[in-house]
Parts: C-alpha cells; structure tokens; sequence
C-alpha cells in the first residue's frame, strides 16, 4: 500500500542530506567540542558551522543561539528564565499556545506568577486591543506564538513585540511551526527570545534552538559545564545539532519553492473537501497562515473515526486539536474560536510537506469522500 503522509507539524522525515551528515558526525566527528586537541577541534568546528547555519536561517548572530533538546525545553527556558530577567509576576500569553508553553505558564502560576491568557476571534487572531490594555498595566514577559500548530494561524507578532517594546517588556515567541515554512526573521519580528525545533523542518528530533537576543541577560537552564555560554550545561548532541544545522541550511536554500509546493497542494486538497463534502467548514484564518496547513471540521462525525478510516487507507492525518490525545477533551484551540464541542471533536488537521504529490492530493480527496459518505449515515439523525 503507497502511503501518504500528511502530518509534517507532528514530525517530519529527516532530509536524506541530514541523515548522511548525522552519520558522518558519529563516525568522524565523535569528539567532545570542549576537548583541546584534535578530535575535540574537529568536533567544535562542526558545532560552530551547525550554530552558523541555525542563526542564518533566522537572521541572527551564532552567538544568539542556544542549542536545547527541541521545542519544548527552548520554551521552558525562555518562560522560565525569560520572566525573571526583568521582574514583575505577571506573563501575557494566548489561549492558542502550544502545551510547551501553556502547562509551563501553569507550572509558574504555582511559583507566584500570575498569568493573563488573551482570547482570539473566530479565526484564531488576538486582538491588538486587548493586548495593550493588557500590556499597560505591565508584565515580565509576552509569550505569543508566531504560528499555530492545529490551525496553521499567524499572530502579527511583529506589531505586537512593537508594542511589548515601547512597554519595555520582553518577548518571546514559539516559532517551532512557522520556522522552515515562512520567513522567520528576528531582528524583523523585533523578539528578545524566539524557540525552533529540528524535527519539525526535516532535522532530527531532539534537538532544537532558543535564540536570545544579544544583551538580554538571560539564566541558565542546566547548570554545569561552560557549554552554550554557560545558558545550558552538558556535553552537546554534536550529531543532532550538525542534522540541524543542515535542515537549516536546506530550509533556507528551499523556502521559497518548499512554500509554493505545499500551497499549491494545500489549497487544492482544502478546495476539494470544502465544496465536495457538505458540512466541512475550515479552522483557523484562511490567510494568515503557513502555506502547509488545514483544519477542517466534518460536521456530524467524530474525527477519530475519520482518521481511523484514513490510516486503513495508508493516509497519515492529525486530530490535531480535536482532542488532546490522552484526556480526549476536545482542545481549547478549537474552543477558543468559539466552535462547540462537538464541532471541535470533529476536526482534523492535514499539514503537508514537500514530497508531498499531485496524486496524493487526489487519493486523498477521492478516500475522504468515501469514507465520510460511510460515517455519516451513522453519525446524522
Ligand atoms: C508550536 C509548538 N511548540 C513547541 C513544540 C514542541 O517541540 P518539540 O517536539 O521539539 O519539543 C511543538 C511540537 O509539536 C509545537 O508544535
């Protein structure tokens, strides 16, 4: 059975040109980066050429980047510390936040802090209104995420961080899905902290970055070692960081045609299901968006059955924020635009990638036409 994936903001496949660099980093290039003689050397040049790459592709100095377990422990440190470096108890964040951000915003409520959660419209964008209402009355941090990973929906973070600033309060942004999909430019956005993952842009997983803008005097996460400026101790994962490194490179190289691919092929599979299959209904802005993602809800079917009906068919899709995996509660996401429950049990999240074809794109209509024809019967009075 051919099968198709269509779940790249869960994961994506390792780009064959970071598989053959992580392997030449594990055989040739083992040593420790701190190590003085050779091999050490050798190890610290494939650190700083992988840090160069990571900082190109997001326009900022190799000094500025942090290299972390992925995108959850880069939010950590960036919530964590990224809040105490000015002081105030109060973090602004959104109702859209990734778990990464949100339990951690939770787990500092428990510490003292205070934590304002803005709502969105219907189309899952915050109202900068209610932003400076909120930043008026100041914070030690904004947490905004630059794309979501359900719905695909852009936050202006530039105008907001615009706003933070003139506030002087520090920002950071979960850039985790928007990096490798759209222009992601720091100095551009105007953020103080900003977190990004390998394996959501053909790296490896379990490896990511925080960028920390020069002069914010941030804490460390890890103590230890001097490593990473002394921000994150321990010895690095050298063959994850050189994978990064190189999914970098290759995003940045790619970027361009990867987002006109992907549109392209998004844009007709959401065509499709929205005028081929009555009572679908799209989630999230229908422009401001990365160029991979659609969540679409199927009135009068439960997701999971749909997407059950999918793999039997080879098709890899997302409950996305139908529900979080194990309380399965529909998400916030959803019933932060104001969809019912029912409504956001009945979503599914397709997010596409660059191998994705032409075909794909018509088995998939053709099997999710077939599929919902079976299920609703059932489902509908
Ligand atoms: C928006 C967002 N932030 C953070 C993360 C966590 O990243 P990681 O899997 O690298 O820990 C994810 C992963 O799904 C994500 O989508």
């Amino acid at each position: 059975m051919q099968r198709i994936y269509l779940d790249h903001n869960a994961t994506t496949r390792p780009h064959p040109a970071v598989v053959e660099a992580m392997r030449g980093c594990l055989e040739d290039t083992w040593g420790n980066p701190s190590s003085q003689h050779g091999p050490g050397q050798d190890a610290k040049r494939a650190l700083d050429l992988a840090r160069s790459r990571v900082a190109a592709l997001i326009g900022a100095e190799p000094e500025e980047i942090i290299f972390t377990s992925g995108g959850t422990e880069a939010d950590n440190h960036a919530l964590r510390l990224g809040a105490t470096v000015q002081g105030g108890r109060r973090i602004l964040t959104s109702v859209l936040e990734h778990a990464a951000v949100r339990d951690t915003c939770s787990a500092l409520t428990a510490q003292g802090f205070e934590t304002v959660v803005l709502p969105v419209g219907s189309e899952g964008l915050l109202d900068p209104a209610l932003l400076e209402g909120a930043l008026k009355e100041g914070a030690a941090l904004l947490s905004i995420m630059r794309a979501n990973n359900d719905l695909g929906t852009l936050q202006p973070v530039k105008a907001m961080a615009a706003m933070a600033r003139f506030h002087g309060i520090p920002v950071h942004t979960d850039a985790v899905q928007a990096v490798g999909k759209i222009a992601v430019e720091v100095r551009d956005l105007g953020v103080d902290l900003l977190s990004l993952s390998a394996h959501k842009l053909y790296g490896p997983k379990g490896v990511g970055a925080l960028f920390v803008r020069r002069g914010l005097h941030l804490g460390p996460f890890l103590t230890g070692g001097p490593q990473e400026r002394r921000l994150r101790a321990g010895t690095e994962n050298l063959p994850g960081i050189v994978g990064f490194g190189v999914a970098c490179e290759l995003a940045q190289s790619r970027l361009a045609a990867r987002s006109l691919q992907t549109r392209h092929l998004r844009d007709r599979l959401e065509r499709g299901i929205l005028e081929g299959i009555p009572g679908t209904r799209l989630n999230g802005h229908p422009e401001m968006r990365v160029p991979n993602t659609l969540n679409i809800s199927f009135e009068g079917l439960v997701a999971e059955d749909l997407l059950l009906n999918l793999d039997l068919a080879g098709i890899a899709v997302s409950l996305g924020a139908a529900c979080q995996s194990e309380s399965r509660k529909p998400s916030p996401v959803l019933l932060a635009l104001g969809r019912s429950e029912a409504e956001a049990s009945s979503s599914l999240r397709f997010s596409l990638g660059e191998a994705n074809t032409e075909d794909e794109i018509t088995r998939t209509l053709e099997v999710l036409k077939t599929s919902v024809a079976r299920l609703r019967p059932r489902r509908l009075p």
